[in-house]
């Protein structure tokens, strides 16, 4: 059972919480994607409204989706551009940004109109690259809101490569996880921190208890930030 005790950092801030892949159309039938399935961010919205943090989750195209007792408001996306739609309307709004998302990086440059058909002969997609919705997020940031990303990497090089998308997105901090989370019921992650930390939870555990695990510790690191800032 998650841990639903809740210190004053959180429950007098906005989470605003991005969960599950995106679908990028090639025709009006077909889509690029991914196995995401948005499992992760929708129980830390779960843990995160039960201890009374004021939670929105923005939820990408996935059988999952929030029980009928939740207490929190959802908006579904489709496409990375529907995501960055969302972004701009509600990130101003809110305090604290977990970017659990799996967004696509490439999309079908020019979707085709109705249904694709087939033909003997080979084709290519042109795909171009999708904008980076955290990077793109800073001209929106005003001081004290606070982001955390997600990475997902192969094992031998998870940490490293956290680092340098902590960095070149300018996050505050960063979930680094294996390849294997996608679309698995257990996460083996590791919050490293803009500060150079990493905070390692005890290994391998359900998202459950995983979720709660992370909302202490940007429980502790806001908390530790507003300090910062007074
Ligand atoms: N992300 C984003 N916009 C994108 C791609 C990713 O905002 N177009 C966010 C993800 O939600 C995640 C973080 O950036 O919080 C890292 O995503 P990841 O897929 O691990 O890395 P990328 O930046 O996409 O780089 P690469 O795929 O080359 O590893």
């Amino acid at each position: 059972m998650a841990d639903l005790t809740c210190g004053a950092a959180l429950s007098d801030r906005r989470l605003l919480i991005t969960a599950g892949p995106t679908h990028e159309p090639i025709d009006a039938v077909r889509y690029i994607a991914n196995r995401s399935s948005g499992r992760l961010g929708l129980v830390l919205a779960e843990v995160a409204s039960r201890r009374g943090v004021r939670t929105t989750l923005l939820l990408g195209p996935t059988h999952l989706g929030p029980s009928d007792s939740t207490r929190f408001a959802t908006h579904r996306f489709t496409t990375t551009s529907d995501l960055q739609a969302l972004l701009a309307e509600h990130w101003p709004s809110h305090d604290i940004l977990i970017m659990a998302a799996a967004v696509a990086d490439y999309r079908p440059r020019t979707p085709v109109t109705g249904k694709l058909r087939r033909a003997a002969e080979a084709f290519a997609i042109e795909l171009e690259p999708t904008p980076d919705l955290l990077a793109g997020l800073d001209a929106l940031t005003r001081p004290g809101q606070y982001r955390v990303g997600f990475a997902l990497e192969p094992e031998s090089e998870l940490i490293a490569r956290a680092r340098s998308k902590l960095a070149s997105k300018h996050l505050d901090a960063i979930v680094a996880n294996p390849l294997a989370t996608m679309d698995a019921d257990s996460i083996d992650g590791v919050l490293v921190t803009a500060a150079g930390e990493t905070h390692p939870p005890a290994g391998l555990m359900p998202k459950s208890r995983f979720a709660a695990w992370l909302l202490d510790e940007i429980e502790g690191l806001v908390l530790t930030s507003s300090d910062d800032h007074e």
